[in-house]
């Protein structure tokens, strides 16, 4: 017994030396899922799992969980990211991809590093959030890309800049919002676009010490004429039809890259097309490789290995950008090196990673888009119609999915995948569009069909759920109710625990196995990260980012304005959690309903309102919300006092007098033009004033 009591001690002794060791994070550290001290990469681990393996917070003490400290984060926004930890050091982003060391010890911010975004964005600022999920950690050095497309190498002890690499071209159309992927002594990121001009979608590698590019790998072919870059190009080519080029195609990736140490390759999820609308895009039909897809590359070269296409032809913004789940799994009594994916199309996809075969695919929410998936030709079977092309269409999903980017989690010890779904359909329609004659945009939305939120998205406003899914059976094996999207993302841990905070600003544990509801905190602030777990000198913490905001705050107008998280209202906050944690919440503004200004002597003319509609939905949309409903992400132009005044409009709209607060600058809008916005926000405060009323 003393004998036992004496090793426990020197066992106790030694894992505490190690925890102070420097630990390497390679490849070696960033695969080892039984570590759980720290989490070293976006998804904790390579497999993306976010499964801790740290067992002291459990089922049997979660309710004493309790806020143990705090950090304010003044200025800050939108929070999406997921901390990295190492060895007491905690990394993440803000917005504008500002990062933030804090010394877990000291509880202090150690160093912040602002690589000046909307200095360097130009144009570019109007088509990007300030939203970034966050940073690669590889051999003492952090690793952040921007909107306005580099990829940064940071040192982590100093937060003094390595080296920067210009991954976009500055005059495209393209943003980054991504955390990059380090493997192999290289630094994977890809990037965004699509919707606001004509895009060719790619992701590089770079090389972790010195920032030069490794490898590049286009997600469509480019222009025959100037030659395909290799095979694998001309072999996509294929399967487009017209001059897709003059458009760019698309397949961007934002998100959803998973490293597989077992194979050596890295898996590319890839975006839709540019434009969505496929007529357009490629008018005679055809899959339109590689979009919505994913992509499977050698990690050294970026040789092409396979690919899966979960939207072949894709015309509704299905993009397969989610996260990619790596496990082992026993499918029939047989082991499969399997990989999970929930892409927006609304069906759950497990494909044999070895070789990029479909196992299995069922609907996780409501798509009526397709009936089903052809396990024998691995394609989806669509429903007439789906492609609007007999006019208008109401299709589930609409753009945001049943599932976005917002991490699902995968515990081996249940074997259930976690994650939010929503059921959210929208009217597709491009009767008024002309594909022969149709041109790309310029940094403005046109996707080259109308989309737009039908009457029933009044009704389903609240359709939103937290699901807990068996791969295996393919089949539901919980699911909570969850408030009105836009929910963030799940971690999942040993202590049969699933986390996840909500859009109502709670953040909830659950039972891992069934859902019960063990644990609840009112943060009192709207959540868009998601929670990670560590160790500091060997106790467990729970860390999340409370900040509303992405792109659901941005464009998604009523159905996430619901909640109240209005612009500048509400504080931005780092919250870390213990048992019998005992930190009380500082004071927090309760959640703010926008209240429209109605101007009863203002004449609203119907034709100007109907202009200041078009030039809205194509510039200010984005980040003001559907209909001027703004979502948290930038100020209610309902309820603003600027647009009633044409001065202080023309100063802030064209003169750009915000622009360092993310305010983009529109030089080309005349007086005229800000006439026809006045009047469309009038329009559109007196509708909301009137639909409050009721
Ligand atoms: C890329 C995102 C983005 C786009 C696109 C955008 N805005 Fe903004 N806008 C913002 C943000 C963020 C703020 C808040 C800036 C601040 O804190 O001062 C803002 C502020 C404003 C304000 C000041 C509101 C107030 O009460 O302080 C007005 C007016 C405005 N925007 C009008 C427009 C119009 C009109 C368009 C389209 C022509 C547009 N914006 C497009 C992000 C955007």
């Amino acid at each position: 017994m003393q004998n036992r009591y004496r090793w426990g001690f020197l066992a106790a002794l030694l894992v505490s030396s190690l925890a102070l060791a420097d630990t390497v994070v390679d490849g070696a550290s960033i695969t080892d899922e039984q570590q759980g001290a720290n989490w070293l990469s976006f998804g904790r681990t390579y497999s993306e799992q976010r499964f801790s393996p740290l067992t002291a917070i459990n089922v049997d003490n979660v309710k004493q969980l309790g806020l143990d400290w705090l950090l304010e984060l003044p200025g800050e926004r939108s929070l999406l990211s997921t901390p990295l930890v190492v060895d007491g050091m905690m990394y993440f982003t803000a917005s504008y991809s500002v990062i933030y060391a804090v010394d877990l010890r000291s509880r202090q911010i150690a160093w912040t590093y602002d690589p000046k975004v909307l200095d360097a964005a130009g144009e570019r600022a109007r088509i990007f959030w300030d939203s970034n999920r966050g940073v690669a950690y590889w051999k003492g050095k952090v690793f952040v890309a921007t909107g306005d497309g580099r990829l940064l190498a940071v040192d982590a002890k100093t937060g003094k800049q390595v080296w920067s690499a210009q991954t976009t071209d500055p005059t495209k159309p393209l943003y980054i919002n991504g955390a990059p992927r380090a493997f192999r002594d290289k630094i994977l990121i890809g990037n965004g676009g699509t919707e606001v001009g004509a895009t060719r979608g790619y992701v590089t590698a770079y090389d972790a010490v010195t920032g030069e590019q490794a490898w590049r790998f286009y997600l469509v072919p480019g222009n025959p004429a100037d030659g395909f870059e290799d095979e694998t190009q001309a072999m996509a080519a294929k399967t487009w039809t017209g001059e897709w080029w003059k458009h760019g195609g698309g397949g961007n990736s934002w998100h959803g890259w998973t490293y597989d140490p077992e194979f050596n390759r890295i898996y590319i999820g890839t975006g839709n097309g540019s434009p969505w609308n496929r007529k357009i895009r490629s008018p005679d039909g055809g899959d339109n490789l590689f979009l919505c897809a994913i992509v499977a590359l050698d990690a050294d070269t970026g040789k092409y290995a396979w690919h899966y296409q979960t939207t072949p032809g894709e015309t509704w913004d299905y993009n397969s950008n989610m996260d990619i789940v790596l496990a082992d799994l026993s499918i029939d009594g047989k082991p499969v090196k399997a990989l999970m994916h929930a892409p927006k199309n609304g069906f759950f996809y497990v494909i044999d990673r070895s070789t990029g075969k479909l196992i299995s695919a069922e609907k996780i929410g409501k798509a009526t888009w397709a009936t089903h998936v052809d396990l024998k030709t691995g394609r989806p079977v669509e429903v007439p119609g789906a492609r609007y092309e007999d006019g208008e269409e109401l299709i589930y999903p609409g753009p945001f999915g049943v599932h976005n980017w917002h991490a699902m989690s995968f515990s081996p010890a249940t074997g259930l995948a976690y994650l939010p779904i929503l059921e959210l359909p929208f009217v597709f329609t491009d009767k008024d569009e002309k594909p022969a004659t149709w041109q790309s945009p310029s940094f403005e939305l046109d996707p080259g069909v109308r989309f737009s939120p039908g009457d029933e998205v009044e009704l389903k406003i609240d359709a939103a759920w937290l699901l807990a899914w068996d791969p295996v059976k393919q089949k539901e094996a919980w699911k909570v109710k969850l408030p009105g999207v836009w929910n963030p993302g799940t971690m999942t841990t040993a202590g049969s625990l699933v986390f996840e905070g909500r859009a109502d600003g709670q953040l909830v544990a659950y039972r891992a196995q069934d859902g019960e509801s063990l644990w609840t905190f009112d943060t009192k602030v709207g959540i868009s990260a998601p929670p990670v777990t560590y160790e500091v000198d060997g106790k467990q913490y729970i860390s999340l980012l409370v900040g509303w905001g992405g792109g659901g705050a941005s464009a998604a107008g009523n159905v996430t304005a619901q909640h109240g998280w209005a612009y500048g209202v509400h504080p931005r906050r780092l919250l870390t959690f213990a048992l019998d944690g005992t930190t009380a919440l500082p004071p927090t503004p309760a959640p703010h309903l926008t209240q429209p200004v109605v101007q009863e002597d203002f004449k609203i003319d119907p034709q100007l309102a109907d202009g200041g509609n078009t030039i809205y939905g194509r510039k200010c949309l984005i980040c003001h919300g559907v209909g001027g409903v703004a979502g948290g992400y930038a100020p209610d132009l309902r309820e603003s006092q600027v647009p009633l005044y044409l001065e202080a409009l023309r100063d802030v709209v064209v003169n750009g007098s915000r622009h360092e607060r993310g305010m983009p600058q529109f030089k080309e809008l005349t007086d005229k033009d800000l006439t026809a916005l006045q009047h469309y926000l009038r329009y559109q405060a007196r509708a909301g004033a009137k639909a409050a009323s009721k």
